[in-house]
This record gives C-alpha cells, sequence and structure tokens, in this order.
C-alpha cells in the first residue's frame, strides 16, 4: 500500500511517500527556518503563508522523486493536529483536495504519533540514509519531545497506548528555543545549543532537576529560570536587568559552559525517566521521537543508561517531515476506515489520547 503523507502543521511544509508503513520512497521538506530566524521564533501568519506558496510544489516533487503517479497512490494521510491552526489548514485543505480529485480514501492523523512512527520506517529507495535495522516490537515505550510536547508513552500494539506521563509546564523544545535566546544564540534552539555546547563543561553550572510527584512528569520552566538566574549571577546583575542584554555580557567560554550545563540537565531528566519506565514496565523496545530526538546528548545519555541497545530514527525523520505521516498512516489503514472528506477538519490542540485511531 503506498501511501501520500502531508505534513504542515509548523514550520515545515513537507510531502513523502511511503510502501507499507516501512519504505521511504521519498521525503521533500521545506524548511521555513531562516524565514522565522529573523523573528527569533515562528511567527504564524508568515508561517500559514509560506505553506501555501509552496504546498503544491512540495507535493509535486514528492510524488516524482517517488517516481509514482496517482494511480500508484493507494491513500493520503494528512496531520490534522496539534500545531498552528493557519499552517495546519494549509496541509489539510491541499489533502482534502486531492483526495476529493483523485478518489483516495483519507486519514488524518495525529502529528505526535506521527513521530513517533517515524521509527517504523526501516528500508529506503536513497541508499545512504541510516535506518534502524528493524521495526520497533511491543510493548514500546515511546519519548516523544518536540518543540510543544515532551511525553512518555507506552505502547501496547498499534494504536493501543497510554500516557505515562507529560511536562507540566514548557517542552524539552521549547525550553531549548528559550535558553538559546538567553545566551544570544539562534533560532532554532535545540541544534544551536548543540552546537554551542561541544566546546563547553557540562558541570560547569549546577542546575537543578524539578522534583515532581510522579517519576514520568517533566517541569521544563524551572530550568529555564535556573539558567536565567545564574546567567544573572555570572555577569553581575539582579533580575530587574533587561535579559535582552544578556548574551552582550557572556563571553565564549561562559556561553559554551551555560550551553552544555544546560543541555546536560534538559537530557539527564528526560533519561532517568525514560529509564525509571523501562525498569518498571520492561518494554520490548524503545524509541525516541520529535525534533528533540535529534539530539547528540540524549542518544549518547540513552545509549549509556539503558540495559538493551536502542536504534535511532536519522535526523531528518526526526524533524518535521511528511514520511512519518505516511508511515502512521498506513497502520492506521489497517485497523480504522477512512474519514470522509468533508469531515477532515484541523484540531490545533487536540491531545494524541483523543484521534479517531483510540475511539
Ligand atoms: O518536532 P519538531 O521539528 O517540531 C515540533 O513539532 O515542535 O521539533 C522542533 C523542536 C525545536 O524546539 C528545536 O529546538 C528542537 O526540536 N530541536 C532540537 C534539536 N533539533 C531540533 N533540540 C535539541 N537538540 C537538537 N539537535
Ligand atoms: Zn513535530
Amino acid at each position: 500500500m503506498i501511501i501520500l503523507g502531508i505534513e504542515s502543521s509548523c514550520d515545515e511544509t513537507s510531502a513523502a511517500v511511503v510502501e507499507d508503513g516501512k519504505r521511504l520512497l521519498s521525503n521533500v521538506v521545506n524548511s521555513q527556518v531562516d524565514i522565522h530566524a529573523e523573528y527569533g521564533g515562528v511567527v504564524p501568519e508568515v508561517a500559514a503563508r509560506s505553506h501555501i506558496e509552496v504546498i503544491n510544489p512540495v507535493i509535486r516533487q514528492a510524488m516524482r522523486e517517488a517516481n509514482v503517479s496517482w494511480n500508484d497512490i493507494d491513500a493520503i494521510a494528512v496531520a490534522y493536529a496539534p500545531g498552528l491552526i493557519g499552517s495546519l489548514l494549509v496541509g489539510v485543505l491541499a489533502a482534502r483536495t486531492l483526495a476529493e480529485l483523485h478518489n483516495k480514501p483519507l486519514y488524518p492523523v495525529h502529528h505526535v504519533e506521527g513521530h513517533i512512527y517515524a521509527n517504523f520506517i526501516t528500508d529506503s529507495t536513497t541508499p545512504d540514509l541510516a535506518l534502524p535495522s528493524k521495526q520497533p516490537t511491543f510493548p514500546m515505550l515511546a519519548l516523544a519531545v518536540s518543540g510543544l510536547h515532551s511525553q512518555l508513552v507506552l505502547f501496547e500494539n498499534h494504536g493501543d497506548y497510554r500516557l505515562l506521563g507529560e511536562t507540566l509546564d514548557d517542552a524539552v523544545g521549547e525550553a531549548f528555543d528559550k535558553v538559546a535566546r538567553m545566551l544570544g544564540l539562534p533560532y532554532p534552539g535545540g541544534p544551536a545549543i548543540t552546537a554551542a555546547a561541544m566546546n563547553g563543561n557540562p558541570h560547569a553550572y549546577t542546575l537543578p532537576k524539578a522534583k515532581l510527584s510522579s517519576p514520568y512528569e517533566f517541569s521544563f520552566s524551572g530550568l529555564k529560570t535556573a539558567v536565567l538566574r545564574s546567567i544573572q549571577r555570572e555577569v553581575g546583575v539582579d533580575h530587574t536587568f533587561p535579559s535582552h542584554e544578556l548574551p552582550a555580557r557572556l563571553n565564549d567560554v561562559q556561553r559554551a559552559d551555560f550551553a552544555a550545563s544546560f543541555q546536560y540537565t534538559a537530557v539527564k531528566t528526560l533519561v532517568d525517566a525514560t529509564k525509571t519506565a523501562v525498569e518498571e514496565f520492561a518494554p520490548a523496545s524503545v524509541v525516541i521521537a520529535g525534533g528533540v530526538a535529534a539530539n547528540s546528548e540524549l542518544r549518547r545519555q540513552l545509549s549509556n543508561q539503558l540495559p538493551q541497545p536502542i536504534e535511532y530514527a536519522p535526523i531528518s525523520l526526526c524533524t518535521d517531515n511528511g514520511a512519518m505521516i505516511a508511515a502512521l498512516g498506513y497502520y492506521h489503514a489497517q485497523v480504522v476506515k477512512p474519514t470522509p472528506v468533508d469531515e477532515v477538519t484541523v484540531r490545533p490542540s487536540l491531545s494524541m489520547l483523543d484521534t479517531v485511531w483510540n475511539q
């Protein structure tokens, strides 16, 4: 079964073609990072406009690279939740129009679920893509970490899962982005912090780990504030000092040390929770998903701490992409009916636990 996947929930416009939920035939991603970097974060109106401009060429290119025509496409999957309303609308309207026009079944799928399903892609027509050697087996523990989510989810089977815990405030990716800004590093913060941290000492500054009632809950807002206070102390100003003037007071060594110390602590928080869940639930496989899953320190600490070997999706399948949507669409298609085209709407704040698949 060949599925066209469409993703436009935030600031990447992407379309991909995936066969049987595991074989990648193409994955075209148009990133708006350069456009938003100027503003230090995603501007929703600008994002929606850019999606409109590129969605058709991106879909055409994905089909051309996969060497498929509309006759070959068995179904369309689209990310309908969660995300920015204007951004989601562009992908959903494109998917609806194409499904109607070419008479294809349409599967609306959840973006965070999609991130997790990127780990099911194990084969590709692109030979140099380093993919996992086999698909994850159940029970599967998933750590979903992006700019909007930080969740630990336990899957018993496809579509059969429960949330073990999530962040009580900021997502970990959001914390990377905000701390990067405090340090004068560019958007998106994740890769910029990792690069700066390479020259830093992760133990230069001791940052607190939030103490919460459940081992599977996270809080990153306190960590972010702790970094801010620590920077203020280091440069000798109090909390009334304008934070946008702080980066200019830091030298390169301090900046690298703050980046490394923050990254180490944020990642340790995620790894400690994952390790505890592995001990309690003894999953057959562990996967990480979402933009922060691209983080090399997270991969290093997990590989060191977990008793079982862990495989990672390539970076291009961790950040937002259409391939994960197409892969997930395949597993939906095995168990649920397609949604009538005119019933597919956007759900900007829908939780993963309330998707069609779970009803
Ligand atoms: O999944 P994603 O591409 O979009 C959302 O669904 O949010 O995740 C974006 C987030 C951003 O916060 C970005 O800073 C973070 O993922 N990110 C990283 C890395 N690459 C992207 N965080 C840490 N390390 C990275 N290498
Ligand atoms: Zn995402």
